[in-house]
């Protein structure tokens, strides 16, 4: 399996959905309810896991994908070839924002996370990995994390989780926010997961996320030393929804250990 050849595809495929989104503004974007009424989907979600789908099965028909709206076949396994993907992730923001959203891709063989991407639309900033190879944003390569006191740490969190809710501690939560030096809310766990392992965050935490929005984003990670797992410290599922955490290695076992109390 030439990994450079199918690198190269993934970034052609991916900057022309971007585009495609982009140019999206200018028509009608369609917004539907999935399971809840703040559970958002447009036409333009679906249509371009579809246009990936088209895509990836003339590259290479034995190839599965798995993305978030389910236009490609379920998978049960990470088998073979297996693309993850999330074709806008941060739907609200596109919708509300028209921006701050992202296409994430990961590019799995037999459960071995080898390309992983996150593309910022709007900007047209990519971020992406080979494994074993490397990480770069755009032209340049992404460092690995440098070290640093959780009192000095910004965090992603999404408020719900500080209120009181039935997945984690909130009292916990709190001291979190308290001890460190601050927190941000994105609504793209994408985005959020790109600012950790080029070091503009230094972690963000979820109580549930699915495999599309973390599949690419784990393997970029790995390539700059970022700890991604879910709350019990395992890896997050890639075929189920699960917990989330990736963060810097000198704070990830601190705030697991010292911060996180499932319920
Ligand atoms: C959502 C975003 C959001 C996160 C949600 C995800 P979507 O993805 O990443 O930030 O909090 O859990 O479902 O639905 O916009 O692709
Ligand atoms: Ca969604
Ligand atoms: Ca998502
Ligand atoms: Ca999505």
């Amino acid at each position: 399996m030439d990994l450079r050849e199918i690198d190269q595809f993934a970034k052609d495929i991916i900057f022309e959905a971007g585009k495609r989104i982009r140019d999206a503004f200018s028509y009608d974007i369609k917004v539907e309810t999935k399971a809840d009424a703040n559970d958002l989907v447009t036409n333009i979600d679906r249509e371009t896991e579809l246009f990936f789908i088209d895509k990836i099965k003339a590259f290479n028909p034995n190839h599965k994908i798995l993305g978030e709206e389910g236009m490609g076949e379920g998978i049960e396994s990470l088998d073979g070839s297996v693309w993850i993907i999330d074709p806008i992730d941060g739907t609200m923001n596109f919708v509300k924002q028209h921006r701050h959203f992202m296409i994430t891709i990961g590019f799995f063989v037999d459960g071995i996370g080898k390309l992983g991407y996150i593309l910022d639309v709007m900007r047209e900033d990519l971020f992406y990995a080979i494994e074993g190879e490397g990480a770069w944003y755009n032209d340049s390569p992404l460092r690995r994390l440098n070290p640093l006191p959780l009192e000095e740490a910004v965090i992603g969190i999404n408020a719900s989780w500080i209120a009181p809710n039935r997945r984690v501690n909130h009292e916990k939560m709190i001291e979190l926010v308290h001890k460190v030096r601050g927190t941000r809310s994105y609504g793209s766990a994408a985005m959020e997961i790109a600012f950790v392992v080029s070091g503009k965050l230094d972690a963000y935490i979820s109580m549930r996320l699915s495999p599309w929005d973390i599949g690419g984003g784990t393997i970029i990670a790995k390539e700059v030393g970022a700890i991604a797992t879910n709350l019990k410290g395992e890896p997050s599922s890639l075929l189920a929804q699960d917990t989330f955490i990736i963060a810097n290695p000198s704070i990830h076992q601190e705030i697991l250990k010292n911060y996180i109390e499932e319920k």
